[in-house]
């Protein structure tokens, strides 16, 4: 049977490699971001390219509401009724997010990472929730341990987590996947010119992980893997070593 995905943030980074990988399956698309113009052109070249249905539907999670949620949404699950796969990987940073600036960007940054997410994810569970679907959100290791940079990013990504993870166990009886993946590093526009101090993965091969994984039912999964152990040790690093980290 036709299958078909929603995928959020799908104009740049890791939400545009997984529009391409999942397009590639033979599987339909619908598109988001405020970018549309970037979308329409993306879609015209998944649409000749694999042979599928690929639409575009402009969103932008810093003015959503429950009920703007709801009806893109809605709009979402008229264009294809089949949909059973949703992936939200937009999210945003900011420069001044380092805890010495007045912390202006904060609503828009709960805004965007938490709460418009966690609007349209909810509006989703009640289309899904007797299918056997996954709902994928994109998460970060900067919330393994608060830290002096990305304070507030570190914090919108937590409280998604926690946003999501609660949902799970919520529908924990029905046949829909809440998934949460904590990523790391990957050579997309939002890491680019930043010092980092681990490796930066691609974001086609954390696609690969995503698609290849929606059947399972995970909670919270590390990608690239070898983060896993590398959050034990972040985690529990003694206050007195972690606190001359700077990364
Ligand atoms: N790159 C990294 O090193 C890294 C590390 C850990 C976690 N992550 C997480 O991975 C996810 C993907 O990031 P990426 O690296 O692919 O970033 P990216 O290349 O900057 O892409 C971000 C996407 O989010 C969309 N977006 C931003 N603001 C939006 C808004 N108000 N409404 C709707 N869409 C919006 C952007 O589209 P428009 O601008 O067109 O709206 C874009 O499609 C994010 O959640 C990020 O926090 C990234």
């Amino acid at each position: 049977m036709k299958q078909a995905a929603i995928i959020i943030g799908a104009s740049s980074g890791l939400g545009r490699a997984l529009a391409e990988a999942i397009a590639h399956t033979g599987t339909d698309v619908i598109m988001s971001a405020r970018a549309e113009q970037e979308l329409q052109i993306l879609a015209t070249h998944l649409r000749i390219r694999y042979q599928i249905q690929a639409e575009v539907i402009p969103l932008d999670l810093a003015t959503l509401t429950t009920a703007t949620a709801k009806n893109y949404v809605d709009q979402c699950f008229q264009k294809m009724p089949h949909c059973s796969q949703v992936y939200i990987t937009a999210g945003i940073i900011d420069e001044l997010d380092k805890g010495t600036e007045a912390v202006d960007y904060l609503p828009k940054l709960m805004q965007v990472n938490c709460m418009g997410i966690s609007y349209v994810m909810n509006a989703c569970c009640q289309w899904l929730q007797n299918r056997s679907a996954n709902i994928t959100l994109i998460s970060s290791i900067a919330a393994i341990r608060p830290r002096g940079s990305n304070i507030a990013y570190s914090a919108s990504k937590i409280a998604l987590e926690y946003m999501a993870l609660g949902l799970r166990h919520h529908f924990a009886q029905s046949p829909l996947r809440i998934q949460v993946y904590r990523a790391g590093y990957m050579e997309t526009a939002l890491s680019r010119g930043k010092k980092l101090l681990f490796p930066v993965a691609k974001p086609e091969r954390v696609a690969h992980v995503l698609i290849k994984n929606r059947h399972k039912d995970t909670g919270l999964v590390y990608v690239p893997v070898f983060w896993l152990p590398l959050s034990w040790v972040l985690q529990y690093l003694p206050w007195f070593i972690f606190k001359k980290l700077k990364f």
